[in-house]
């Protein structure tokens, strides 16, 4: 059977800043979710990551199929209306657009889905196993480092020379995130296969708020998806700051593909990223269980992962873990609370803020044009002989 996973995830409010949704959200979210079950949908699951809401689906349509991408706005749209009720803050955030014309990606919500063969029979995944990864408060470059360790570099990932059908290479699928098309239309992509050219992967991708990996394919089974991780930027979408883009990213695991504990060892460095406060400084990643609040001091940006297995019939939601739950991620926690205190310190200055391109859609660009207008050309520094050199 081909399945498709899509992971759709979107902020439409939260209780008292940008938190986390309410119960009542969670529940019309869960309720509409259970209810499209053995219709629209294999199988579905609802989690949440600070303020936003990430649908977990498995279902036949395939890709981008307006079916399952109507289903999920749909969702938001109702949550989002408890949101409003509830005076919730944000509601109805990342519904940047009226009605999405069939797909929500660029309508705002994040979308990163796989097509694959569920076949108990088939030499390369007999067995079904992933897992998701939903950020808040970071944009989707945020996986940039954790992506380019698992699928680049033996020394974070030593299955890349243990297992001969890694050993072939990945392909990576990397996204121009600034590029905003003729009429608004198009990406800008390219695809590059490592390891021969993952130093150019990494010459674009060190950019984290320009480029992002949206895709991993392998090389030993060139139909098969690894990694899909949503990539759009809603200031592009919106033109201004509307919350940050808080990626989501599915990765098929074992077998062909890196085994989990190869994909989240390189979270254990709790990167910094461009995130926090109105997405506008330069934070640590903190992985964190799934379904955490984000209610510590700035806006740390935070990370969970949880793995699944797909049984033959497309359903993977009776069991799962949490990735980021042991007592591993405390410790990385904890140094990533130290990283953060050491940055905010700080304050605003230098690199504990986001970079121009970032803050270009905040009121620091109000402010500045106003000064500008006061800035006086200063000419009598420049009227001065330069003295005669001596002899
Ligand atoms: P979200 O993108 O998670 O809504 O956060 C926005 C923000 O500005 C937090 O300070
Ligand atoms: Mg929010
Ligand atoms: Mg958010």
């Amino acid at each position: 059977m081909r399945v498709t996973l899509s992971a759709i995830k979107a902020d439409v409010g939260s209780i008292g800043g940008h938190t986390r949704p309410s119960d009542r959200m969670l529940a019309e979210a869960k309720r509409r979710v259970d209810s499209a079950i053995g219709t629209l949908l294999l199988d579905g699951m609802v989690t949440y990551t600070g303020d936003d809401i990430a649908l977990l689906m498995s279902h036949v349509h395939g890709s981008a199929a307006n079916v399952v991408h109507q289903f999920a706005w749909d969702c938001f749209l109702s949550v989002s209306h408890i949101a409003d009720e509830e005076g919730c803050y944000g509601a109805g955030q990342d519904l940047l657009v009226s009605a999405p014309s069939g797909n929500v990606r660029g309508a705002g919500p994040g979308v990163a889905e796989i097509d694959f063969e569920r076949d108990a029979v088939n030499a390369d995944r007999p067995a079904e196993a992933f897992a998701v990864f939903t950020a808040d408060k970071c944009s989707p470059g945020a996986f940039n480092l954790p992506l380019y360790l698992a699928f680049c570099d033996p020394m974070h990932n030593g299955g890349l020379l243990l297992n001969p059908r890694m050993h072939k290479g990945f392909t990576l699928g990397i996204i121009d995130m600034d590029y905003k098309g003729e009429s608004g239309h198009g990406d800008r992509v390219i695809r590059l296969n490592v390891p021969e050219r993952a130093w150019d992967v990494a010459a674009l991708i060190q950019n984290i708020d320009r480029f992002a990996i949206e895709s991993i394919w392998s090389r030993h089974a060139a139909d098969e998806q690894v990694v899909s991780m949503s990539a759009t930027r809603l200031h592009n979408i919106a033109g201004k700051y509307t919350g940050k883009d808080d990626p989501i990213a599915i990765v098929r695991t074992q077998g062909i593909f890196p085994a989990p504990e190869e994909i989240i060892e390189p979270y254990l460095i709790t990167p910094f990223v461009t995130g926090d406060a109105r997405g506008s400084h330069v934070m640590p990643l903190l992985p964190m269980p799934i379904n955490s609040a984000l209610n510590g001091p700035y806006c740390h940006p935070i990370v969970s992962a949880v793995a699944f297995s797909m049984d033959t019939s497309g359903r993977f939601t009776h069991n799962f873990v949490d990735l980021f739950d042991g007592p591993a991620w405390e410790e990385a926690r904890r140094r990533s609370q130290q990283k953060a205190l050491e940055m905010r310190s700080q304050g605003f200055f230098g690199a504990a803020m986001a970079g121009v391109t970032e803050i270009a859609y905040t009121g620091l660009v109000d402010t500045h044009e106003t000064l500008n207008a006061e800035f006086r050309i200063r000419s009598d520094a420049v009227s001065a002989e330069p003295a005669e050199a001596q002899s």
